[in-house]
């Protein structure tokens, strides 16, 4: 099934909503080349994509975090971390088992869960973070 963006997953901030669009797109893909049989090296290109795709995204939202000093910054960072490690398992797991059902059912676990509890809930903490410094400030009281 097709993983589709809403407003659950919207953090505020153009930058990072327009990359995590991108995001589930490339996504998608992976799921429809396990689905349709495409494969083992297309699937791996794929997960090679994504990968480059993910090094771009996640240094966007650390360079953000940096520049705002954001207070969960290495907790953010670790989850980020831990993605990467997981991505590299799974193209390990494609690579040796095929696009088969195995791997669909691994890329669906992992990059479903990472859109609900990463994206929904560490993204949009960071992007209530970003919205609130670029906010201008309240307008003088009179007197
Ligand atoms: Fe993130």
């Amino acid at each position: 099934m097709a993983l589709q963006w809403n407003d659950s997953l919207e953090t505020g901030v153009a930058e990072i909503d327009h990359q995590h669009m991108e995001f589930i797109a490339r996504i998608n893909r992976i799921f429809d080349a396990c689905r349709t049989g495409k494969s083992a090296q297309e699937l791996r290109a794929l997960l090679v994509f994504l990968e480059e795709y993910v090094v771009v995204h996640f240094g966007a939202e650390e360079r953000h975090m940096k520049a705002t000093a954001y207070p969960h910054y290495q907790e953010h960072k670790a989850q980020h971390d831990g993605f990467v490690h997981a991505l590299a398992e799974l193209k390990h797991q494609a690579a040796t088992a095929g696009p088969g059902l195995s791997t669909q059912l691994s890329a669906n676990r992992l990059l479903s869960e990472w859109l609900i509890n990463h994206t929904g809930k560490f993204d949009r903490a960071l992007g209530r973070h970003l919205c609130a410094r670029a906010a201008p400030p309240s307008a003088p009281t009179a007197g």
